[in-house]
């Protein structure tokens, strides 16, 4: 007897998934067998599921809420603006400033085939860039501007890995400094169906996919490179995504205000115009720095202002920010708590189909990195204006498509939106 297998179907039993060993006898190679055993044998069952329990709990709003404190851009004086981005030079000019992009993400919404960040927008001067190259040439402004060459940290995950290195090959890494750039590889995690299965990719595979942003800085110090931005005397690092084409990447006022303020953290944010716009905001809960989803969001909270007719809960999220090392290195030892969130994805169902839906079908578990800030008593927030700095691409439908995206950019980098005869 197999006394792997029955281990395997012991354990599978155990949890009610035995669902996982129905593809088994048509798998062809034993060694694709042996590996589904493995993984199955490797997998914590008991964390998984238990994510899938904890979140199905109401989100009962149990803590203190506050508004967190924001500043916003346009207030500053032309003297005050001059004056913190001298801050901010100073660390990029002197190599303590990196950046980190995260692109493990799935895109699920725009469902594009490929890491997002190789989608490529064509303008209406002719010009194609892919998001990879939009952010690559923003960091290259900043190079040639404050003549150095900042440190790019590209997260990535086992899913994109393998074909976003072969994106950058082909494309000479946009013409940055091949050994100023560095992969790492986040954490994935199963993804369970509405009745709490665990599901395939294929017969021999389960279906793991990565597990959120937050993981950034797990990911961070498992590739040692907390380590080397301290042994090379990185001071401050930015935190973004990949598809937001007017992120700016290397600010250094915005650099300069955190540091004035003397805080770890900075994130800068974008005013929510609409109450009920389904944007996440930032706040303070129990006095530390965090972010309300918007199905916690009221129209008496998203109305409440304060003495001088400032809204308090309209300061929204835009992926965007920049944190010291001391912080990065103290948040990567910590837990954050998981998301859940229903999505598509491409699985194998009970008929043994691969099926591609068009509709959410299976509950994804994500760290946000925002939760990372609530281990810090507070944090710096600059109001920024979403028309010169926030238009990401999520899907081909709504309001933040590869349209609205284009048309964004070209109406801040003029050149690419006339025609070229
Ligand atoms: P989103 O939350 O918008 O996710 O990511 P997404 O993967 O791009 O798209 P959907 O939700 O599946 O449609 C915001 C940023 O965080 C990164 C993404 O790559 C994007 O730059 N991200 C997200 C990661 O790096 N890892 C993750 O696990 C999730």
């Amino acid at each position: 007897m197999d006394t792997k297998l029955e281990k395997v179907k012991q354990k599978l039993k155990k949890y009610n998934q035995e669902h996982l060993l129905a593809f088994y006898q048509d798998i062809e190679e034993k060694e694709n067998q042996e590996k589904l055993l493995d993984e199955i044998l490797n997998l914590d069952f008991e964390e998984i599921l238990s994510l899938y329990e904890n979140s199905k709990i109401d989100n009962v709003i149990k803590y203190k809420l506050s508004p967190l404190l924001h500043i916003e851009k346009r207030k500053l004086t032309k003297k005050e603006c001059e004056k913190y981005s001298a801050i901010g030079e100073e660390i990029v000019k002197s190599n303590k400033y990196a950046i980190v992009t995260m692109a493990g993400g799935q895109g699920t919404r725009l469902g594009y085939k490929g890491p997002k960040g190789t989608y490529e927008i064509k303008f209406t001067n002719g010009a194609k860039l892919s998001l990879f190259e939009i952010i690559c040439n923003d960091i290259k402004k900043g190079n040639e501007l404050y003549n150095v060459t900042i440190p790019w940290y590209i997260m990535v995950s086992k899913e994109n890995k393998n074909q976003t290195i072969k994106y950058f090959e082909e494309h000479n890494y946009f013409n940055y400094p091949k050994e100023k750039v560095k992969f790492f590889t986040q954490h994935t995690i199963p993804l369970i169906d509405i009745d709490g299965r665990i599901v395939l990719q294929e017969y021999h595979k389960i279906k793991e996919v990565s597990n959120g942003n937050g993981n950034v800085f797990k990911a961070m110090k498992e590739a040692n490179i907390i380590q080397e931005m301290k042994e090379k005397g990185i001071k401050w690092v930015s935190f973004s995504g990949i598809d937001n084409v007017l992120i700016k990447n290397v600010d250094v006022m915005f650099l300069g205000m955190i540091i004035k303020s003397n805080l770890q953290i900075g994130s800068k944010s974008i005013f929510k115009r609409g109450a009920l716009e389904k944007l996440a905001v930032y706040c303070k809960k129990d006095n530390h720095p965090a972010i309300l989803d918007y199905d916690d969001i009221d129209l008496e909270l998203s109305e409440q202002k304060n003495e001088n007719g400032e809204y308090l809960y309209r300061e929204a999220n835009m992926l965007s920010h920049i944190m010291d090392i001391d912080a990065i290195e103290k948040v990567s030892a910590k837990e954050l708590p998981y998301h859940r969130a229903y999505k598509k994805n491409p699985i194998i169902n009970e008929e043994g189909v691969k099926i591609v839906p068009t509709s959410p079908n299976t509950f994804k578990f994500e760290n946000f990195i925002f939760d990372a800030f609530k281990f810090f008593d507070d944090m710096f927030l600059l109001r920024v204006k979403q028309e010169e700095e926030f238009a990401p691409i999520k899907d081909f439908t709504g309001i933040y498509t590869p349209e609205t995206a284009k048309d964004a950019y070209e109406r801040i980098y003029k050149e690419y939106g006339r025609k070229n005869n």
